[in-house]
């Protein structure tokens, strides 16, 4: 039988003291520990455990100071709450959460930090290795900066400055600049272009797309450069440490059996195989890391359940579904992109559906582009919820109940609007709901300003500036609510709401809700004559 491998946080003050001890005295353990050591355990990001687990351990421990002994006052109940959460989301990857440990070792407990150890391999030991392959997370990519400046077209650049000007980064950061970046390519200056931090800055919103008189797909030169960056180690700022990428690369080990269902409501009707589909994403793993800012992503699965039931259908639910792998694909980890694609084709066609729905911008165009460049035409049809409510609306397959009126603006997705053309379906579902009047922002559809983060990377003061100016534009509209149907959109408007603001509250302050969970609270559940 293998050996465990634990990786050990220890508190530089206590803990890492503690086995100092233990190594050069009497106790001994088994040398299968691999010890970091960090100033506190409040050090410990979420973030760092799930790395250990990606690069192939099969039990952590985070150890520190005992309660009250903490020599910051309170790292140690921070990183008890981390610890916790990130047990939640073992459990939710299906490695599971006695895969983690969190003791409390002080500098004199030498004896107890080797018997934590000994005890620690013997509960690993009885439960195996972790599902969790380690691979190489890139792929060097075959195209020369010259091949990726003819396929996005930027070799045709005429230097007109149009990207630039309508950025919305550029607008608020001048040192960031899409024509410095294209000016770069063309010079060859390979190295400048994939070391600016500027590569990783850029929200592929599409504004320069729409804007650029020669069509050159800037998103896509920023794609492939810094996939080409990955490849040679060369990575962005991720938010939150990097954290959503370790889960979705995580959730790309065929063996790892997640447990990703516990949202769904007893009352709901769903299905395992069967025409409809609905494809989650990453709302239940949403829901744990965001649960300090109160993100309720599943809600949005929920009513989209209800709203799918209402209207007569049994959706079905993959229980094995991961990831779509948008975020890992625009942050260059192409290999592990390409793993979930494959889990996730196999998983729906295996299902039988012929129809796939989605809440998730960000998973639409994913299936719609990058699944279909990758696998060619797909064997089923892909929908966002926008689309499909609105189908069944027409169809007359869903009724609303009366309401009071109100007014509500509508936050375009960059994914959703820009990237694929759905303009029109979110507006004539929020129009259709009776009592609710659409106001417009002064941005919106083409023109729509993002929600200031794509893809958890680089979300800093620059997001939170166009977060706040949109909130102030939504609510200069005099609406009571923006609605979104996106909920990446959601989450960063909130974390924004949730922070000091730079303004007054009541210049920004506004309800956010999804469109699925506004049309669930919206349905006319009463039971219908036959035929109606
Ligand atoms: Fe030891 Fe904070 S210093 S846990």
């Amino acid at each position: 039988m293998m050996e465990p491998k634990i990786v050990g946080f220890l508190c530089n003050w206590c803990s890492y003291a503690g086995a100092d001890m233990a190594g050069t005295s009497r106790f001994s353990y088994p040398p299968n520990i691999r010890i970091i050591r960090v100033m506190c355990s409040g050090r410990v990001e979420p973030a760092f455990i799930l790395r250990a687990f990606e690069r192939g351990a099969d039990g952590v421990l985070v150890a520190g100071c005992h309660p009250g002994d903490c020599h910051y006052r309170s790292g140690n109940l921070h990183a008890e709450k981390r610890v916790e959460k990130v047990k939640r989301l073992l459990d939710l990857l299906g490695i599971g959460s006695d895969r983690l440990r969190l003791e409390w070792i002080s500098a004199a407990e030498g004896g107890k930090f080797a018997s934590v150890v000994k005890d620690f391999t013997e509960k690993l030991l009885s439960k195996g290795p972790t599902p969790i392959s380690r691979e190489l997370e890139v792929i060097p990519p075959k195209e020369s900066i010259y091949d990726i400046l003819k396929r996005t077209k930027a070799i045709f650049c005429q230097e007109c400055g149009k990207c630039s000007s309508s950025c919305p980064i550029t607008r608020l950061n001048p040192l960031y600049s899409p024509r410095l970046a294209v000016e770069k390519a063309l010079m060859e200056l390979e190295d400048a272009l994939l070391t600016d931090k500027c590569l990783w800055s850029c929200l592929t919103c599409y504004l320069c797309r729409l804007r650029c008189p020669l069509d050159i797909k800037y998103d896509e030169l920023v794609q492939a450069c810094r996939a080409k960056a990955a490849s040679s180690g060369i990575f962005g700022d991720c938010a939150h440490e990097g954290m959503l990428f370790s889960l979705s690369r995580l959730m790309a080990n065929l063996e790892v059996k997640q447990s990703r269902l516990s949202w769904v409501p007893q009352e709901a009707e769903i299905a395992k195989t069967g025409d409809v589909l609905y494809f989650v994403g990453c709302l239940p793993y949403f829901d744990i890391v965001f649960e300090d800012i109160g993100v309720k992503s599943t809600e949005i699965a929920q009513s989209m359940l209800k709203i799918m039931n209402a209207a007569g259908m049994k959706p079905v639910l993959l229980e094995d579904e991961t990831c779509c792998g948008h975020d890992l694909l625009f942050a260059g980890y192409r290999r592990s992109f390409e793993k979930l694609a494959k889990i996730n084709v196999t998983a729906i066609e295996e299902s039988g559906a012929s129809t796939v729905v989605m809440t998730c911008p960000e998973c639409y165009r994913t299936f719609k582009v990058e699944y279909a460049e990758l696998f060619g035409e797909l064997k089923f049809e892909v929908l966002h919820a926008s689309e499909f409510i609105m189908n069944l609306i027409n169809d007359g397959k869903i009724k609303f109940e009366k309401k009071p009126v109100k007014k509500v603006s509508y936050q375009d997705p960059c994914r959703l609007g820009r990237h694929m053309g759905v303009y029109d379906p979110p507006r004539k579902v929020v129009t259709s709901i009776p009592g609710l009047e659409l106001v417009e922002m002064e941005r919106s559809r083409e023109n729509a300003l993002c929600c200031g983060v794509n893809a958890w990377m680089g979300c800093g003061i620059h997001s939170k500036r166009m977060q706040i100016e949109r909130l102030a534009e939504a609510k200069g509209t005099g609406a009571e609510l923006l609605v979104t149907a996106c909920p990446k959109c959601q989450i960063h408007l909130n974390c924004a709401l949730s922070e000091k603001l730079p303004v007054e509250r009541e210049e920004v302050e506004i309800e956010i809700c999804d469109l699925s969970v506004l049309v669930a609270k919206a349905l006319d559940l009463k039971p219908r004559s036959r035929g109606s």
